[in-house]
């Protein structure tokens, strides 16, 4: 069984480890950690799961971006250790933080990922949004919080200052 909690100061190495386990090297050369750089993830969001010997089983992390004039949250990285993956794990951590958002008032959230996984989660590709490059535009998601939270929001991914 795993228990999820947010995730803490102390918990911040141990979380890089378990994502450089599950990504291809490299992965900071991603052009979407750009939007991360020198800016505070939201830490309410970022939750990881832990069995009862404490093991980390997996996490996932949000930061907050901007949309044009429009906040947006970024999530990812979230990763499951490939031991535990398959089991409803990535699932977990996806649903309780969505609806976290939702009840902490945010309105859009914003990934690039697989849609196949995603879609099961209400995530749909965006139209008119667009992730630094390179960026497969097939790739990038948003789920809304509130019955159109999506509409009219187009533009550049940019960081929140
Ligand atoms: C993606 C990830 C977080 C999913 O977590 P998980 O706990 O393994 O997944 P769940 O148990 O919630 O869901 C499993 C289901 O998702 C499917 N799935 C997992 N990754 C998928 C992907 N990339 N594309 C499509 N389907 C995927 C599985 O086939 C399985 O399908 P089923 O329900 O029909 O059997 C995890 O596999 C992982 O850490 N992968 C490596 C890192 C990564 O790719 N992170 C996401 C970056 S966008």
């Amino acid at each position: 069984m795993f228990t999820l909690a947010q995730e803490t100061p102390s918990d911040w190495w141990e979380v890089e480890a378990l994502f450089d386990l599950a990504f291809a090297p490299g992965r900071s050369a991603l052009s979407s950690y750009r939007l991360r750089d020198d800016v505070a993830p939201v830490a309410a969001l970022c939750r990881l799961a832990r069995d009862e010997a404490g093991t980390l089983g997996g996490a996932i992390r949000y930061w907050p971006v901007r949309v044009g004039p429009h906040d947006v949250l970024l999530l990812g990285p979230v990763a499951v250790h490939p031991i535990a993956q398959g089991e409803g794990l990535g699932a977990a951590l996806i649903r309780d933080t969505t609806a976290r958002a939702a009840e902490q008032g945010h309105a859009r959230i914003l990934l690039v990922g697989d849609a196949p996984y995603y879609g099961r989660f209400g995530f749909e590709r965006l139209e008119g949004v667009e992730m630094p490059p390179p960026t497969n535009p097939d790739r990038i998601l948003g789920l809304p919080l509130y019955l159109g939270a999506w509409d009219g929001v187009t533009g550049e991914v940019t960081r929140a200052a």
